[in-house]
C-alpha cells in the first residue's frame, strides 16, 4: 500500500515525503509545481505533476497505485494575498479539497491528514490556544482551512472517511542535512527573511511593529521545527490506522519568540550580526499566538525533536547557505 502526498514538493509537504519514507512507506507524490520544486523530491518517487482539482488525474492516480491514505498540503497560503485575491483561495484551496474528497470517495480511500492552520482561529482570546477555542478566521486564507475542515467533518459524518485537521503554528527550519528547505519566490515569511541579510541578499530586515503588548513590544509566535510537523503526521496516520476517530490537533512547542528574540537567535546560528529596522505593524498580525499541543502529545504521542530556537535556525541557515538561490 502507498500513501499519496498532495502537494510534496512544497515546503513541508517535501520534508514529509523523506519523513514517510524514511518509516518505510511507500509514497507517490502529485504536485502542479506552482510553488513547488521537482527538485525537492528524490528521483526515486512515482510523481504526477497535475492539479489536485482535475478529478481525471486523481482517478489515474489512485487507479494506477494502491492507496491507503492521502496526506493534502496542497494550497496557496499567501495570508495578504488572500485578502486580496479571496477568489483564488476558495478556488485552490476549497474547490481543491472537494474534488480530492470526491476522487476519494470514487476511489474507496478512506483517510485522510490534512494541513491546517493557526490562521483558522483569528484574534485568539486565550493564550495558549485550544482546539476547542472559537474559530473566527481574519483572512480568506484562514477562512478556507476552516471551510475545509468542515467539509471534511460533515463529509465524515455520511461516509466511512475518516480525517485528522493538524493545526500548524509557526513551520520552521529544514532538513538536517541542508538538501532541502523553505523555497517560496514570494517570501513573506520571517526566518528565511532574516536569513537573507547574513546571505548578502538583503540589507536588512524589517521589524514589523515594536508597541505590541509584549515583552519587548514584537509579535510573539510559536515556531515548530518542519521535521517535528512531518512527525506528527506520521503519527496522525499511525492514529487512524489504528481505528482512531476524526480529529483536530494544534501543533506548535508551546513557546513564544518575539521577532526581536527571532533575530537574536538567527544571529547565534549565523554567527553574524544582523541589521534590523523598525517598521509599521502588518495589518493583521495578532500580538501573540502560542499553541496549547497537550492534545497532540497526549493522543498522537507527539513530542517536538527540536526545543532550541537557535538549533532550529542552524538548520534553516544551513539550507540557504548551501542553496543561496534555492533550488
Ligand atoms: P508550499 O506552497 O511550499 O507547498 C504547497 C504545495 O502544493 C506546492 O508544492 C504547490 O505547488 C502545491 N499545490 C498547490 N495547489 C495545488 C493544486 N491545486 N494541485 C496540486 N498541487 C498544488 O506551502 P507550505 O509552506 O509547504 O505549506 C504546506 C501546507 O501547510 C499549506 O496547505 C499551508 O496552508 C499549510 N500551512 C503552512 C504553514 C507554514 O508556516 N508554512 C502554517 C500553517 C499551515
Ligand atoms: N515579521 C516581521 N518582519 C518580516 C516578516 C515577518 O516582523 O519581514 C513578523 C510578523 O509580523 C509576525 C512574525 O514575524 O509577527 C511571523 O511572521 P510570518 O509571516 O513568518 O508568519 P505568520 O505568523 O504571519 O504566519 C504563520 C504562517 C501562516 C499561518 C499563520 C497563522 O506562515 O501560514 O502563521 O497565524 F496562517
Amino acid at each position: 500500500m502507498s500513501v499519496l502526498i498532495c502537494g510534496g514538493a512544497g515546503y513541508i509537504g517535501s520534508h514529509n515525503v523523506r519523513t514517510f519514507m524514511a518509516h518505510g512507506e511507500n509514497v507517490i507524490v502529485v504536485d502542479n509545481l506552482v510553488t513547488g520544486h521537482r527538485a525537492s523530491v528524490p528521483s526515486s518517487v512515482r510523481f504526477y505533476e497535475g492539479d489536485i482539482r482535475n478529478g481525471e488525474i486523481l482517478d489515474k492516480i489512485f487507479t494506477e497505485n494502491q492507496i491507503d491514505a492521502v496526506i493534502h498540503f496542497c494550497a496557496c497560503s499567501l495570508v495578504g494575498e488572500s485578502v486580496e485575491k479571496p477568489l483564488k483561495y476558495f478556488d485552490n484551496n476549497v474547490w481543491g479539497m472537494i474534488s480530492l474528497l470526491e476522487a476519494m470517495q470514487r476511489n474507496n480511500i478512506n483517510k485522510i491528514i490534512f494541513s491546517s492552520s493557526a490562521a483558522t482561529y483569528g484574534e485568539p482570546e486565550k493564550i495558549p490556544i485550544l482546539e476547542t477555542a472559537p474559530t473566527n478566521p481574519t483572512n480568506p486564507y484562514g477562512e478556507s482551512k476552516r471551510m475545509m475542515e468542515i467539509m471534511m467533518k460533515w463529509l465524515s459524518n455520511v461516509s466511512n472517511i475518516k480525517y485528522v485537521s493538524l493545526r500548524y503554528f509557526n513551520v520552521a527550519g529544514a532538513w538536517h542535512d541542508g538538501s532541502i528547505g523553505e523555497d517560496h519566490k514570494c517570501e513573506t515569511h520571517l526566518i528565511p527573511l532574516i536569513l537573507q541579510v547574513p546571505l548578502g541578499k538583503r540589507d536588512h530586515v524589517t521589524v514589523f511593529g515594536n508597541d505590541y503588548p509584549t515583552k519587548d513590544g514584537t509579535c510573539i509566535r510559536d515556531y515548530v521545527h518542519v521535521c517535528d510537523i512531518a512527525d506528527a503526521h506520521v503519527l496522525a496516520l499511525e492514529y487512524l490506522r489504528n481505528g482512531g476517530e476524526s480529529n483536530i490537533f494544534n501543533l506548535g512547542s508551546g513557546d513564544g519568540y518575539s521577532v526581536m528574540e527571532m533575530i537574536t537567535a538567527a544571529e547565534k546560528a549565523s554567527g553574524q550580526k544582523i541589521k534590523l529596522e523598525i517598521g509599521a505593524r502588518r495589518a493583521g498580525d495578532p500580538a501573540r499566538l502560542v499553541a496549547d499541543s497537550h492534545k497532540a502529545r497526549e493522543i498522537l504521542k507527539w513530542s517536538p525533536k527540536f526545543t532550541d530556537m537557535a538549533e532550529i535556525i542552524a538548520t534553516a541557515w544551513k539550507w540557504h547557505k548551501a542553496h543561496p538561490n534555492g533550488f
